[in-house]
């Protein structure tokens, strides 16, 4: 584990990057984020610019603890606190309206505020010594596969970031499920780690997850979370088929599941999601990083199923194909012929 007092120096200078409008690469369990201090505008303006990111596209703020929530919220409903005192630290983040003079840069201009406090130790401790708010995105370039461990934020950032901590590999490995408390109906608005039913047995009311009607939300659109490969869904049963299909195109393809099809020809690479479903949420974007470095233009995914962490699986894996919400098997598109070069 992870000795967050092994690296306080780096800590220090983290704070002292932040207080100058720098860029701190930091650890947290679900990916990396690219932290700047929250109250400046100007490293906050060096965030879009770093990751190419439309500057409309509003950010999550990072706390050390649920006691700085009305600094950057008001109007703060029971069901923000329950959810805060459950699952904080952790993979949550809660929308909430926002606190007069949070910056229209992080909030992209909307009256709503996304706020979160990470559950790993070099975060925390950055965060505690920083003693504000840090406005961090996923570390990578805007519509691209999160990073889930520091080589990854140096790989795609590293000239832009003036300090990677390195915390070690994420351990939950995909975003944090968000929650929009700010208003009557609690709405999922991103799946996560913490399950829809999490949260409803959490408040025993009824939760919406119709996402995202009129709110800009750049996790939502179907293209994010794409490796360079295209990703083709497929079931167990249609893999061999499918792959086929895109062999008799010339694509180099290989297969993402968590078992090895029987039949696949010695030219396909099985790019293995094994283990339980947390095992595979924190591979899934080693993964989807390893289909570009072996060059695959196709990478036929097959979906686990749809239960607990699954659901978020899912919808990762659906948005890296290009698709929307949603998620039923029938939803499984016909193959298009025909590859982007
Ligand atoms: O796990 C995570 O959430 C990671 C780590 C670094 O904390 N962060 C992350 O940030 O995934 P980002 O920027 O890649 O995704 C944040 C999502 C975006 O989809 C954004 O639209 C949404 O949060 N968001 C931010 N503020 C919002 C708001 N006021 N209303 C609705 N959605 C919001
Ligand atoms: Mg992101």
């Amino acid at each position: 584990m992870l000795n967050a007092l092994n690296q306080l120096p780096d800590v220090q200078q983290a704070v002292t990057v932040l207080r100058k409008g720098g860029l701190v690469a930091v650890p947290t369990e679900t990916v990396y984020g690219l932290g700047a201090d929250a109250r400046n505008p100007e490293a906050v303006a060096r965030i879009f610019s770093a990751k190419g990111r439309p500057a409309d596209h509003p950010l999550i703020v990072h706390l050390a603890d649920a006691s700085q929530l009305s600094e950057w919220a008001r109007d703060i409903p029971p069901a923000a606190w329950r959810l805060a005192e459950a699952f904080w630290p952790g993979p949550l983040t809660l929308v909430l309206p926002r606190a007069p003079g949070v910056l229209d840069a992080v909030t992209g201009g909307l009256d709503t505020v996304a706020l979160r406090v990470p559950d790993h130790p070099l975060a925390l401790a950055l965060l505690a010594a920083f003693a504000g708010g840090v406005a961090a995105p996923s570390a990578n370039r805007y519509g691209r596969v999160s990073p889930t461990s520091a080589a990854h934020v140096r790989e795609e950032l590293g000239d832009c970031v003036d300090l990677v901590l390195d915390g070690g590999p994420c351990s939950v490995g995909i975003e944090s499920t968000i929650v929009d408390v700010s208003s009557t109906t609690v709405r999922i608005l991103r799946p996560g780690a913490i399950t829809e039913r999490a949260v409803h047995r959490l408040l025993g009311m009824p939760l919406a997850t119709d996402s995202m009607a009129g709110v800009r939300c750049p996790g939502r659109k179907p293209s994010h979370y794409a490796p360079r490969a295209r990703v083709v869904l497929a079931s167990h049963a249609q893999v061999e088929q499918t792959v086929e299909r895109w062999l008799t195109c010339g694509c180099r393809v290989g297969v993402l599941a968590s078992r090895r099809p029987p039949t696949l020809p010695e030219n396909v690479v099985w790019l293995h999601l094994t283990g339980d479903v947390r095992e595979q949420a924190r591979r899934l974007y080693q993964r989807l990083r390893d289909a570009d470095q072996l060059g695959l233009q196709v990478l036929v995914a097959v979906l686990p199923p749809d239960v607990g962490l699954g659901h978020a699986l899912r919808d990762r894996l659906r948005r890296a194909a290009g698709l929307g919400d949603g998620g039923a098997e029938r939803d499984l598109p016909e193959i298009a012929m025909g590859v982007d070069a």
